[in-house]
């Protein structure tokens, strides 16, 4: 019988797991993603709902197409990392879109209400993209965060915006795919990225776009 990849620790790549998929308006067409549906006015100033790719089972077709490579551009590097930052949006509450929301509605679907598929695990979790600039909403988010403990550490879940942290990588730490934050899942603390990016200082990126 096939696990619910929230309930598993380390998936392995070409295993098959059950995944929650939105329907596009391509027929036959499912979007993995990750997580509740939500919307994120308060801190990164985001009102549209959308839901997060889990791009561990994104169609490898799909990343190579020239729909998504032209529009892979600064700072993003590649699609995945494209991807992360743009997420599906679900249609409701449109009135509340800002602007800079309906570049990146990707991907159009048919219903917001996701279903299991039996999907193939393709790769592991891309890090979601911080970079040495970041000033604007990940601050935020980090200062929002910092003294807070993880409730469940068998069953791990981001107090941000719920996505499940387990399977993001080996070992003790995960980065959300949500939006970056990073999780020591021995401590159940949160781990400063912008601290680590700030002291390396590897360059001057803007970001604010890309990164909604
Ligand atoms: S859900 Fe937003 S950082 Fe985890």
């Amino acid at each position: 019988m096939l696990q619910r990849i929230h309930e598993v620790s380390e998936p392995v790549i070409g295993r098959y797991y059950l995944v929650q998929c939105l329907q596009s308006v391509k027929p036959g067409l499912w979007l993995p993603v990750i997580g509740p549906e939500h919307e994120d006015a308060a801190i990164i100033k985001f009102p549209a709902l959308h839901c997060h790719y889990d791009l561990r089972f994104f169609p490898a077709r799909l990343l190579a197409s020239k729909h998504l490579r032209d529009y892979t551009e600064y700072p993003a590097t590649n699609p995945l990392e494209f991807l992360m930052s743009a997420p599906v949006l679900t249609l409701r509450g449109s009135s509340t879109w800002p602007d800079s929301a309906r570049g990146y509605y990707w991907f159009h679907i048919s219903s917001p209400v996701p279903e299991w598929k039996r999907r193939k695990c393709l790769r592991e979790t891309p890090v979601f993209p911080w970079y040495p600039s970041a000033k604007g909403w990940p601050r935020q988010l980090e200062a929002c965060y910092a003294n807070v403990v993880l409730k469940d550490l068998d069953n791990p879940v981001c107090p941000h915006r719920g996505i499940p942290l387990k399977g993001h990588g080996q070992g003790d730490q995960v980065v959300c795919p949500g939006h970056g934050l990073k999780w020591n899942l021995k401590t159940g603390r949160m781990v400063s990225r912008l601290q680590k990016l700030e002291t390396a200082q590897e360059g001057e990126i803007t970001h604010d776009k890309a990164l909604a």
